[in-house]
Formats: structure tokens, sequence, C-alpha cells
């Protein structure tokens, strides 16, 4: 190999892993400016994404008791909210520090029949393959009268490809739960948060696209946050003009298992 091609090779070498560098050091000082998930800063891209979802949740988790799953838990980022339950366990089928059980997609739960006394399921069912098949052992380890707390979104971006198979509205998400009372569905936003999600959320997806359009993200982000803010405060004034009920970004349902057995 000649010196010239070399002397590229570590130029390259040195090049990726600076933007490496650069990179963590950007995510790092992001987190600490904008906040982690699931608790954001209103100048954050995904802000008006969550802050309902998080409303929700604050208002129902805190009254669950018992055993309680958490089915594809990530990082099980709400279990703060579950202060009172005498046991709490998280699955998914990404393996992670949070992760108490790991299951492959499609298989049977690791749980006993009607062993369960509460299912929480955040963000997960539109990543689901075969949801028919996740909720049936949703409704299998949950006792009868036991809740199930699950939210899915209805307006937003394609996230997780390939592994991002639908969204729901509410007629969709309550004609899946045949065998529960539904006691309560929250819509989470309106038009003007489901425009200012999806328009940020296309901005970061552009810029994200390339290693240059990146980099211009980086050296824009003093005008990015001030950006965010303002569209995201505009977002919840429009909502609050929006009584339609047919824009909404997110979909939380709590719905308990008829004791009976009944569909
Ligand atoms: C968008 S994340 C949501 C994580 C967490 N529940 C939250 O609210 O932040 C979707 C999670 O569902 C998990 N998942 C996808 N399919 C699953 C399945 N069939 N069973 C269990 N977990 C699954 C993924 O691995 C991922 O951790």
């Amino acid at each position: 190999m000649s010196v010239a091609m070399s002397e590229q090779k570590f130029m390259i070498r040195f090049c990726k892993a600076g933007i490496i560098s650069i990179t963590a050091c950007y995510q790092k000082t992001m987190a600490l400016l904008c906040g982690k998930h699931p608790n954001l800063y209103p100048w954050h891209f995904q802000w008006t994404a969550i802050r309902d979802l998080n409303r929700d949740l604050a208002d129902v988790l805190p009254t669950l008791e018992g055993r309680v799953l958490d089915a594809g838990c990530g990082l099980q980022p709400y279990r703060f909210l579950l202060p009172s339950v005498t046991d709490y366990v998280g699955m998914d089928v990404v393996p992670g520090p949070f992760v108490d059980y790991l299951v492959k997609t499609g298989e049977r739960f690791p749980f006993l029949d009607e062993s369960l006394d509460a299912v929480l399921c955040t963000q997960v069912l539109e990543h689901v393959e075969d949801e028919v098949f996740f909720l049936d052992e949703i409704a299998r380890v949950l006792k009868p009268g036991g809740r199930l707390v699950i939210s899915i979104p209805f307006i937003y971006q394609v996230h997780g490809a390939p592994h991002d198979y639908r969204r729901l509205s509410e007629f969709g998400l309550r004609r899946l739960l045949p065998g529960y009372t539904v006691e309560r569905v929250n819509h989470q936003g309106g038009i003007g948060t489901s425009l200012a999600t999806l328009s940020l959320g296309w901005l970061h997806t552009q810029l994200d696209a390339t290693t240059p359009t990146s980099l211009v993200k980086m050296l824009i982000t003093p005008l990015l946050l001030p950006l965010q803010a303002v569209v995201n405060l505009l977002g919840v004034l429009l909502d609050c003009c929006d009584s339609t009920r047919a824009f909404y970004g997110n979909l939380l349902a709590v719905a308990v298992k008829n004791s009976d057995g009944s569909k």
C-alpha cells in the first residue's frame, strides 16, 4: 500500500472518529438543555408528542396496585409513577438494562394465566406485528377485574422502521378490546400540536438524513431551540380552538378486564 493511500485511510478514520465524538457530545448537551424522555422541556422538538401522555399517565398510574407488567418496557420511563405497586416487571423483545423478561416476537408471555393485577403498555402496539395475539396474551395474564393502561399514536410519523405497523383511532382501539370495559379513552393533542409534532419531526428527520446536514443541524441549534419553542407554543394555542376531536396525536385507554369473561 502506498504512503498516500495509508495517509488517506488515516484521515478518513480520523474524520469518522471526530464526527462520532462531536455527535456524542452534542447529544449529551441536548439532553441537558432539552431534557430526556419522558421529561422534555417545551423547546424540545417532541415536547408536544409526549406532553399530554405524561399528564394522563401521571393521573392514572399511581392508582395501580399489586403486580404490574410493563409490556414493551424499553427504558421503563414511567416506573417512577408506580411507587405503590408490590411488584413491577418489564418485558421487551429487545434486550436492555431495564428488561426483566426478554421474549421473542409472537411468543407467549412468560406469566401464568390471570396472574397480574395490571398491564402497562405505552407506545408499543404500533410496533407489534400481530396485535391480536399480543392483546390476547395481555388478556390471558391479567386477572379478571385487572386493568390495562395502553397508549398508541394516531397522527405521528413513521418511527422504529421497519417495525412500525399501524396507527389507531379511538374506534380502532376500542374494537381491539372486546373483553374489557373501557373506563376512559383520552385524546391527546389536537390539530395544533399534531401540526407542531409533524413539522418539527419532519425537520429533524430531514436534517438527520446525511452527515453534512446533521452537522448543519448542530450548528443551527441556537436558532432551532427558540423556533421549536415558538412552534410548540403555537400548537398548544391552536389546540385551544380545536373542538373537532378528529386530529389527536395520541390515545390513552384505561380498560378493566371483564370478570365474567364476556367479550
Ligand atoms: C416506542 S418503544 C416504547 C417503550 C416504552 N414503553 C415507552 O413508552 O417509552 C416500543 C417498545 O416496544 C418493544 N416491542 C416491540 N414489539 C414488542 C413485542 N411484540 N413484545 C414486547 N415488546 C415489544 C420495543 O422493543 C420497544 O422497546
